[in-house]
């Protein structure tokens, strides 16, 4: 083949592939943006309005992005979803604390930037509550054809109470008691018994000259996130804070966040989510779902969960906004699943880039447990539970 001709054929290859690989489906989970500290230090030096875990107006704009790029990449380029809210094609949840819901709101702006007009002038005069509002005609004025201000496009955001909520806080002991066991088995053993250990002799003893405090193990990868708060919106951090003193604090966040997804607990903390996820592409590939966008608003903890689940995590806690997205590919009829977290490739282990989909979905359903409220009963016969507070298995404190 000459070198004309070598380059055609790869210009025909590569548009062949446009035209025919197409994104059907996607699920996207991510973390709620840059929030407040989760409770008060007398050290905290960072101002925090809306008051603690609260996103702040900095999480707000990235999530805001995360959407400007979800509309870019599954409107304008794949033409996944259409280019105004449709009701049947998308599905939204969050956790059921303040900051997730919020975000969710943030990033759907991002992607729907304009809502719905009102057709005839008869209705744009006529669509009034029962009641007389005070400068009504200024009002409706205003809005001109808009339905709301600024065109703005309200889309719902489905929440379970977090005490059910064993889809995205799966891992609390509140949705899941079991968790409390595996808390205790993982403590018990000799891994968390050394690293508690190397603490006291080292770590402890620093962060007490710096903040005046003694803390457990478990408390101080926590005292962490508030490090983390402060640093992401540049307010000072307490005086002795070095550098390495903050990566030593994350590094045991990292572990204290994560050690209690044995692979029971991942699957516990994961099922309910990769069951939607099949379900959703399922329904796309036989015709039964008009669903194609799942979007599922979440915390650290969970994506911990769902990447454990996966077999893909890096061991590092999931920052502010963190996304975890799963596009249904079709080419020519033949269905692929591609992962990404935060625009990074996800590999499973033994699959491909992307992964043929039957192969993807029988990975899921083999660590997928069928009823999950069953398998999260404690296994203990009533024993008494001994086991050092971890703040991620709290549903107070949800991070
Ligand atoms: C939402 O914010 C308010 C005000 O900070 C707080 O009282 C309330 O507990 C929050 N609700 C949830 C579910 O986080
Ligand atoms: C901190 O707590 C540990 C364990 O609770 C204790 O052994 C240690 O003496 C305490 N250190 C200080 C400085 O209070
Ligand atoms: C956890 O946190 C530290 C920050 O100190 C980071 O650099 C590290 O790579 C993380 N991951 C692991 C597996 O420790
Ligand atoms: C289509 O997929 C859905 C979701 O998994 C499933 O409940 C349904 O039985 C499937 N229908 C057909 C016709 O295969
Ligand atoms: C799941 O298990 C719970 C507790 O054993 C039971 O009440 C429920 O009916 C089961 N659900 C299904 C769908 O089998």
């Amino acid at each position: 083949m000459s070198k004309h001709n070598f380059m055609l054929f790869t210009l025909f290859l590569l548009l062949g592939t446009a035209i025919s690989d197409q994104i059907v489906s996607v699920v996207s989970t991510f973390r709620h943006g840059a929030r407040a500290p989760m409770s008060q230090s007398s050290w905290d030096k960072g101002i925090w309005p809306q008051g603690y875990a609260e996103l702040t107006p900095a999480g707000m704009r990235q999530q805001y992005l995360n959407g400007v790029e979800m509309a870019y990449r599954y409107i304008s380029q794949s033409q996944t979803i259409s280019p105004t809210y449709t009701a049947a094609e998308i599905y939204v949840r969050s956790t059921d604390t303040n900051r997730t819901i919020m975000s969710a709101q943030s990033q759907l702006f991002g992607i729907y930037p304009t809502g719905p007009q009102i057709a005839t002038q008869a209705l744009q005069q006529g669509a009034v509550p029962p009641f007389k509002v005070k400068n009504q005609q200024q009002y409706i004025s205003a809005l001109g054809t808009n339905a709301l201000p600024n065109g703005f496009q309200p889309i719902p955001i489905h929440v379970v109470s977090a005490n059910y909520d064993n889809m995205l806080v799966g891992y609390t002991t509140a949705a899941c008691p079991r968790f409390a066991e595996i808390l205790q088995q993982q403590q018990e053993s000799e891994e968390y018994q050394r690293k508690v250990s190397i603490y006291s002799r080292g770590l402890q003893n620093q962060v007490y000259q710096v903040f005046k405090e003694n803390v457990t193990y478990e408390m101080a990868g926590y005292m962490c996130d508030t490090l983390t708060a402060d640093k992401f919106h540049g307010f000072p951090l307490p005086d002795g804070v070095t550098d390495d003193l903050y990566y030593e604090m994350y590094a045991n966040q990292n572990y204290t966040n994560s050690y209690f997804y044995t692979p029971e607990g991942a699957r516990l903390a994961g099922s309910q989510f990769f069951q939607a996820v099949i379900n959703q592409f399922d329904g796309t590939i036989n015709g039964t779902s008009s669903i194609k966008f799942g979007f599922y608003s979440a915390h650290d903890t969970t994506l911990i969960g769902f990447l454990i689940f996966l077999g893909v995590w890096d061991g590092n806690n999931p920052i502010y906004a963190s996304s975890l997205i799963f596009e249904l590919h079709n080419n020519a009829g033949n269905y692929a699943v591609h992962i990404s977290y935060n625009g990074d490739i996800i590999l499973l282990d033994g699959c491909t880039d992307p992964c043929p989909y039957e192969t993807f979905k029988t990975m899921m359903e083999d660590k997928i447990v069928p009823n999950v409220t069953e398998a999260c009963q404690l296994q203990g016969n009533g024993r008494m539970l001994r086991y050092n507070y971890n703040p991620y298995l709290d549903i107070d404190t949800l991070t």
